[in-house]
């Protein structure tokens, strides 16, 4: 059922869960502050209780109502600089947030998204919105409608079609909980760019290798996003080669000679476009019936780093990490 966004937040004001597009990828939205509500993402995503969720403000004023204090110097710059869009922050949360949505935690994931549709909803319904990635858990992120109808075909969700997201990957996550900000997830702000604001270095994550040991941070662990089909990752610049008869290869730029079942993620070679294709690509790739995908790396840089972040990730299962 595709919605208006005045229906999309007369749903949300009853409690109800709507997939919503974003800059970043589509968000499974609902009430945050309705435990009820938060329920239902976690049981459509199959998400673990334990794996907090983000909440979407439409400003610093709202984000404020649900932090234990007010935001200190260092989040106001930030927020300056980057709000809205693609920064997530995580901070002491307010004793009135519900235990559901953080996981049992003492902190709150908050961001200001930048898109106009999420943004009108906001003002209509005059909520905090928490929105995971509109996917089932593990599975990869959704950048277009028809990712989130295809995924949840079986038990189709209300949403909102804005199209496909501009940026691809999810947003950057900065802890600033402690006395160093550190970098949680690195997205499509790179950590250059938060540096230059916070005028310090930016601690960096740790990747978790298994869901089974206790959480350092939620959302951590090498794996997650992954396709069905088998993916394997190789390095920047390196040939690719057929696993199978039928397997298809991602290079990152477009190669010379562009064979059957040879794809690429950017014709000029462009870090943004390869953000803004990788997860489509992926998602059309993995309905095709290929028995595997060979993909190559983004150059280790600035936001190639974010996207070899998610490949990483994405692959992880099928190298036996
Ligand atoms: O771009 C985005 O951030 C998208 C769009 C929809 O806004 N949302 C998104 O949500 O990627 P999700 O749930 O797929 O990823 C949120 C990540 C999870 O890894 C979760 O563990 C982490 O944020 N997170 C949430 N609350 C946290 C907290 N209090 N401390 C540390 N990590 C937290
Ligand atoms: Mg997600």
């Amino acid at each position: 059922m595709d919605l208006s966004v005045l229906q999309a937040a007369e749903l949300l004001l009853q409690g109800k869960a709507v997939a919503l597009p974003t800059e970043t990828v589509y968000g499974l939205a609902a009430h945050a502050l309705d435990p009820q509500a938060l329920k239902a993402i976690f049981e459509i995503k199959g998400r673990p209780l334990t794996n907090p969720l983000i909440v979407h403000v439409l400003c610093q004023g709202e984000a404020e109502k649900l932090t234990l204090a007010p935001f200190s110097s260092r989040a106001q710059r930030l927020v300056k600089a980057f709000w809205p869009g693609p920064l997530t922050l995580i901070l002491p949360k307010a004793p009135s947030v519900p235990d559901v949505l953080t996981a049992g935690r003492p902190t709150i994931a908050l961001r200001s998204p930048k898109h106009p549709l999420f943004r009108e909803i906001l003002s209509l319904c005059k909520l905090p919105l928490a929105a995971p990635s509109a996917n089932p858990s593990g599975y990869l992120s959704p950048t277009e409608a028809n990712h989130v109808r295809h995924m949840f075909h079986e038990a189709p969700i209300p949403i909102v079609d804005g199209g496909p997201c501009q940026l691809g990957l999810e947003s950057t996550i900065l802890d600033l909980c402690g006395p160093q900000a550190r970098l949680l997830r690195p997205g499509p702000l790179s950590a250059e760019a938060l540096e230059m604001v916070l005028g310090e270095s930016l601690l960096t994550p740790c990747m978790q290798a298994s869901p089974h040991t206790p959480l350092l941070a939620p959302g951590i662990l090498i794996q997650h996003y992954s396709p069905r089909t088998p993916l394997y990752l190789y390095p920047y610049g390196s040939a690719l080669e057929k696993k199978t008869a039928k397997t298809a290869l991602i290079y990152f730029k477009k190669p010379q000679n562009l064979e059957e079942h040879t794809y690429f993620l950017s014709e000029t070679g462009s870090l943004s476009e390869a953000a803004a294709q990788v997860f489509r690509m992926l998602h059309t790739l993995d309905v095709q019936g290929y028995n595997a995908i060979c993909i190559e790396a983004a150059p280790p840089e600035g936001l190639g780093l974010s996207i070899n972040d998610r490949l990483t990730r994405a692959a992880a299962k099928f190298s036996g990490i």
